[in-house]
């Protein structure tokens, strides 16, 4: 939280639904009876992600069409991360932002964000999830912003609609919306409509409107994709202050390869799959020097599963069907080199393939 910025009382969204308290602060043992009987939100062990994606299915059936948006796509997102999601067009990117965002349900597969279960709520509890867990931004830049409310308005907007109980008053509403105006950097145009604001401001500000109700996640899809270069630059610079000031756990969709060399995290959708990863950290040598490693790895799923990327695979005609071994610190795959020579009528039958070295 930033300075002077207390949480809406009773706001759902910054955390996961809450356990109830004694009037000395403690649980109370009928709590406590009362927390053991009730079955806590379903998380797959060992999981204590912000968002919990497991093997996340989206067909679309159209009249005779059917497209797999999603085939089974793994992702695990920790509070407080900022994770840029990268991938072809088409390759998936919106339909799980879609589906994050509460507007869509999934076919099949589980999703969790901050303790919801996406594919079980009910019409209340979607529509109170959509207002206060999460926080969107949209590419275009006209969708965010109601164009006949100034930039604070836009921001207080939410705030009003949010359930009776815990509103923020009215004066607090325009003192927090002015504050996230000025921590994106635009709370010299506060007073100013959408037409008045160029895009990168515009989209500064829907920043802060999707800020607004204290969410736990905002997603945004693609919110640089109507800008220039530099502008564009800006507009992530207000999304990284959002999460290291706020602490808000963001994941924004990006097709612009430059984005991922200012997150730490960078997940690549391929087909409707995660299919790699990239960290990157920082660190120093002896003299104070320092050093940005980044390190790709693949998606490994909870069978086991791994995508081979093609740059690995091709060059080594790996294709049908592969040779692992496994050795003490790694496993090797290898393209099977027997292929051409199985039907000539080979008797050896000494059996090689996935074994210990
Ligand atoms: N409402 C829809 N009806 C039918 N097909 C859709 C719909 N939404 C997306 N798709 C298809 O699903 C695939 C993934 O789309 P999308 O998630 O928008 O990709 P991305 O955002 O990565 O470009 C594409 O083949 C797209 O045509
Ligand atoms: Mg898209």
């Amino acid at each position: 939280m930033a300075p002077d910025t207390p949480p809406p009382p009773g706001n759902p969204g910054s955390a996961h639904p809450r356990e109830p308290r004694s009037t000395e602060g403690g649980p109370t043992l009928a709590d406590l009876e009362r927390r053991a009987a009730t079955p806590a939100p379903h998380r797959p062990a060992g999981d204590d992600a912000l968002i919990v994606c497991d093997r996340l299915v989206r067909i679309f059936r159209g009249d005779d069409v059917e497209v797999q948006a999603l085939q089974g796509l793994d992702l695990l997102v920790r509070e407080g991360e900022l994770t840029a999601l990268v991938g072809a067009s088409g390759s998936g990117k919106s339909t799980l932002l879609n589906i994050l965002a509460g507007l869509d349900v999934p076919s099949a597969g589980s999703a969790h964000v901050a303790g919801y279960d996406l594919l079980a709520m009910d019409a209340r509890t979607r529509l109170r999830y959509r207002r206060q867990v999460v926080g969107f931004v949209w590419q275009r830049t006209a969708r965010n912003l109601l164009p006949y409310l100034t930039a604070a308005q836009n921001v207080a907007l939410p705030m009003e609609l949010t359930a009776r109980r815990g509103r923020l008053r009215r004066p607090d509403r325009e003192r927090r919306a002015r504050e996230l105006l000025d921590l994106l950097g635009v709370a010299d145009h506060a007073d100013r409509r959408p037409a008045q604001l160029s895009g990168g401001q515009q989209q500064r500000v829907a920043v802060a409107v999707a800020l607004a109700n204290d969410p736990a996640v905002v997603l945004a899809d693609e919110p640089t994709g109507e800008l220039d270069t530099a502008t564009a630059a800006e507009v992530f610079a207000a999304l990284r202050r959002a999460n290291a000031e706020l602490g808000t756990t963001i994941l924004v969709v990006t097709h612009d390869a430059g984005v991922s060399t200012q997150v730490r995290r960078t997940v690549a959708i391929r087909d409707g799959r995660t299919s790699t990863e990239t960290l990157r950290s920082v660190t120093a040598d002896g003299q104070g020097r320092t050093r940005t490693v980044s390190r790709e790895y693949a998606t490994l799923d909870r069978a086991g599963r791994l995508q081979l990327p093609p740059e690995f695979t091709e060059p080594l005609s790996l294709r049908d069907r592969v040779l692992l071994e496994l050795c003490p610190d790694h496993i090797q795959v290898r393209a099977d080199d027997t292929a051409d020579d199985t039907a000539d009528g080979a008797t050896d039958d000494t059996r090689e393939g996935p074994r210990p070295a």
